[in-house]
């Protein structure tokens, strides 16, 4: 994408001499910004624009251009495309608005568009676009007012207003930029493009995005993965999806939410996922300036108790540490702290302290080989010396490779400090819950940095068996599998099932569940019988052979009642599982990113709290082991209070089983494991109901 970044030359076709005009302001950025490339406005009315010749078309320049801004009505877009073509242009961005955002014939022209471009070999961003900023070739080829400054941070956004309203922020802020792209409608460069093009940036320290859909979920997480091991992706996602819409008759699809798969895909990617405009900077700032902590242990060294303790409650609930530090680091605080001063962690400095007795103590914790990363809070005394506190912070991160943030807290006072902080690369943040939230980050990223390469099985299944199930589904133009049919594809797949004898008699039915041993589930076999337990298709803890008979006869007159017209191909007899902890595992469908895997506990935790763990097929090993522990329930699988473990092994065993089916069968639109029954640890699981949806 060297042509987008840095090109030798640039024309702007709709370049205009009116102020006002967007055509005059791309030109007057692309001007007024030192960009050393030649520069050619494109205007049939006019001979010169801003001082420099302007030529009517893009064929009467006489020279190659590299890159093509296009800012004409949208009629006029196919147009220029076709000159583009003619001239050999290879990259171009069209500004102009009325496309596949408006809908009907504006979705009728991007479609021409794209097949224009496809065809010249042009690459594209936008349409409907505020353009593209390079401040290493000083590029300013947009319409936003200003230019950022130059730094380390590489941003593309799909809101062009956003573009705008950040640009003005950081340059409040002080922070930079390495590129900054609108996307627009993504017509055809995408956030892959992008991210492949800032993994290869060496001014690209951080890639930041805001997107508000991804329309090819495998290649994102295929690129997204491998950049991500290379330099932090820091994304925000706002929108819903369509696939979250769709009506669901699972458990786990109706459990997959619009963004489901999304939070789901940036876990398995690596990418930093920030929750708001606000966290998205927090964390650019932080990542972009400061070294990865190499642990999760934090010092926090403050003037006042109280922002101390409100660091150490937002660290408590993040992943990070505030451990003690080391003795000899307490007895060298001793020597010049005042007694009163607290000397375990939070490290409280006390409300007279100077700027002095910060850098001081500052050296010592910076020092101990305990401590990862260092929290800075102040408060503005009037014992204090902000700016000298400030430039002997900046002093001391120089010569260290721990990540030092601050929290200078407060306003008028505070703000020559964060300014010395904002020039010198310190992240600084008002709040300390920011800070901790920013260093809480770093140190997850640290973790996924860390992670060895992802482990991904195949175990030997018996897809043929899956293959004439479904076939045969498909042949009675059927969608929903009955339960044997869910229980032989279980089976193909290495799952262990409940005992089970489909009967047609009440006396099979008794010598059955003689056979199985008491007590039994007796439910019906029927392809038209979805809700089984609604229709009073089931019943269970059926203990004698009385019970069996009654049951028989009640699920056989229940459903001949309710559902005269239902196929019954008998009733299942089935062994009572009972002893361990009942789990849901599913799988859904999304639009974006294919088939994910659902896991959670059974029972309230799923219906009520609605405590589950998605991930996007195909799931490693460890991933499978982060969805376990995901959910808040994960203790109770873990046992409390005496109880035993949960066999852990045989629910990861499970979860990959039924990503590897997904894989394999992409024609399953959604299915349930409720119940999986997970006996203590080393017993494996038993899976007692099934149900499958597969494309008809
Ligand atoms: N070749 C060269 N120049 C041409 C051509 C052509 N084929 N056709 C027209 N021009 C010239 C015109 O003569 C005019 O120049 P002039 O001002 O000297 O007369 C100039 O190009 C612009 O054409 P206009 O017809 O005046 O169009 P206008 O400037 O009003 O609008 C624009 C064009 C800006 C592309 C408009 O159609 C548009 O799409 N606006 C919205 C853009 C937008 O919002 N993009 C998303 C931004 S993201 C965000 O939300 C912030």
């Amino acid at each position: 994408m060297d042509h987008f970044f840095n090109p030798k030359s640039v024309a702007i076709v709709g370049a205009s001499t009116k102020q006002g005009k967007i055509g005059y302001d791309i030109l007057k950025n692309i001007l007024q910004y030192s960009y050393s490339g030649a520069v050619y406005p494109v205007n049939p009315r006019t001979d010169t624009i801003l001082g420099q010749k302007a030529f009517p078309d893009l064929l009467s320049i006489p020279d190659p251009i590299d890159l093509v801004i296009v800012s004409v009505p949208p009629p006029r877009v196919l147009d220029v495309i076709r000159q583009c073509k003619e001239k050999d242009v290879d990259s171009v961005v069209v500004i102009t608005a009325g496309f596949k955002e408006v809908g009907g014939a504006g979705s009728h022209l991007e479609e021409e568009l794209v097949k224009e471009i496809k065809e010249a070999g042009i690459r594209l961003i936008g349409p409907n676009c505020l353009g593209i900023i390079d401040t290493a070739s000083f590029l300013n080829a947009s319409f936003a007012a200003g230019m950022p400054l130059a730094g380390h941070i590489g941003f593309f956004s799909q809101s062009g207003a956003l573009c705008v309203a950040i640009l003005d922020w950081a340059l409040g802020e002080n922070i930079g930029f390495s590129k900054f792209i609108s996307l627009g409608n993504k017509a055809d460069i995408t956030e892959i493009d992008l991210i492949r093009a800032m993994a290869d940036d060496e001014n690209t320290r951080v890639i930041l995005g805001y997107l508000e859909s991804i329309e090819d979920g495998h290649t994102f997480m295929n690129v997204a993965q491998s950049v991500s091991k290379k330099k932090p992706i820091i994304m925000i996602k706002s929108g819903t999806t369509s696939a979250g819409a769709k009506a669901a008759s699972s458990h786990t699809g109706a459990l997959a939410g619009s963004n489901t798969a999304y939070n789901a895909a940036f876990k398995q990617c690596g990418i930093v996922h920030a929750h708001s405009i606000q966290e998205l900077f927090v964390y650019a700032t932080a990542f972009a300036s400061q070294p990865l902590p190499k642990g999760p242990r934090v010092a926090i060294v403050t003037n006042s108790g109280g922002p101390g303790i409100i660091a150490a409650d937002a660290c408590d609930l993040s992943d990070l540490e505030l451990p003690s530090i080391k003795k000899e680091s307490v007895e060298r605080l001793r020597s010049f702290l005042p007694p009163t001063a607290s000397f375990y962690n939070p490290i409280d400095i006390i409300g007279d302290a100077t700027s002095e007795r910060y850098k001081k103590t500052l050296e010592v914790i910076l020092a101990d080989d305990l401590i990862d990363a260092v929290l800075i809070l102040l408060t503005p005394t009037a014992a204090i010396d902000i700016v000298e506190t400030a430039e002997a912070i900046v002093a001391l991160a120089k010569n260290t490779d721990k990540p030092i943030i601050t929290s200078f807290m407060g306003e008028r006072k505070v703000r020559p400090g964060r300014k010395i902080f904002q020039d010198n690369g310190i992240p600084t943040f008002g709040y300390p819950e920011e800070a901790v939230a920013a260093l809480n980050a770093m140190f997850r990223y640290r973790q996924w940095l860390n992670q060895p390469e992802k482990e991904f099985v195949r175990v030997e299944v018996a897809i043929p068996k899956v293959r004439q199930i479904f076939a045969s589904v498909t042949e009675q133009k059927r969608s929903d599998l009955i339960e044997i049919e869910a229980r032989e594809v279980l089976e193909a797949y290495n799952f262990t099932l409940s005992k089970n004898i489909l009967v047609n008699t009440t006396k099979k039915a008794v010598s059955a569940a003689s056979e199985i041993g008491y007590p039994v589930v007796m439910k019906i076999a029927s392809p038209d019988v979805l809700h089984k337990s609604d229709m009073g298709g089931v019943r269970a803890g059926l203990e004698n052979e009385r019970m069996v008979e009654e049951a028989f006869f009640d699920i056989t007159s229940n459903i001949r009642q309710r559902l005269p017209n239902a196929r019954i191909m008998g009733i299942s007899v089935q062994e009572m599982v009972r002893g361990g902890r009942e789990v849901i595992l599913g799988i859904s469908n999304d639009i974006q990113f294919g088939p994910m895997i659902m896991f959670g506990l059974g029972g309230i935790y799923v219906e009520v709290l609605k405590d589950v763990a998605f991930r996007i097929v195909p799931v490693s090993v460890e991933d499978a082991d982060a969805m376990i522990r995901e959910i808040r329930s994960f203790p109770l699988l873990r046992g409390v209070r005496g109880e035993p473990a949960a066999d852990l092994l045989a629910i990861r065993k499970s979860i990959l089983a039924l990503s590897q089916m997904a894989l394999d069968f992409p024609e399953i639109i959604e299915a349930d494991i409720n119940p999986l029954v997970v006996r203590p640890e080393g017993k494996g699981a038993v899976a007692v109901d099934a149900r499958f949806t597969v494309q008809e």
